[in-house]
């Protein structure tokens, strides 16, 4: 039998507050708090249009928050240009170069 651990599971990702509002209206994202501990395998469930996609992609870097955080290991990255996260995001319609291998496709932006 293990013993608990009397310090939490660090958080890999934290989000606190974050929102995104594309125009007047409802935001697409309205204020949502998630922390995923490192090591657990986490999946965001949803009706069509509640927001998976615009948080990913402000996790991920891929569109600007309108408000709160991203942490990430504890590092506030939520101003950091995508390519200095750290993170990885498969697109949910991923252009890939059909006249490419699947090798060929991951290298081509490597290249
Ligand atoms: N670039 C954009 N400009 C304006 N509104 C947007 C933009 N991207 C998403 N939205 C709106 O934000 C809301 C959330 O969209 P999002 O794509 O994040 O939802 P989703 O949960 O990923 O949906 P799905 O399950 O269909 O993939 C929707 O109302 C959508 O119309
Ligand atoms: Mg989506």
């Amino acid at each position: 039998m293990q013993t608990p651990s009397t310090t939490p599971t660090p958080s890999a990702i934290e989000i606190i507050a974050l929102t995104k509002r594309y125009g007047s209206g409802k935001p697409a994202v309205d204020s949502i708090n998630l922390r995923i501990a490192q090591g657990s395998y986490c999946c965001l469930l949803g009706p069509s249009g509640c927001g998976k996609s615009t948080t990913l992609r402000m996790v991920a870097g891929h569109e600007s928050v309108s408000s709160g955080d991203v942490l990430l290991e504890n590092r506030n990255i939520t101003d950091l240009p995508a390519a200095e996260r750290g993170t990885a995001m498969m697109f949910q319609s991923f252009a890939l170069f059909p006249h490419l291998s699947a090798l060929d496709n991951v290298a081509f932006s490597l290249k």
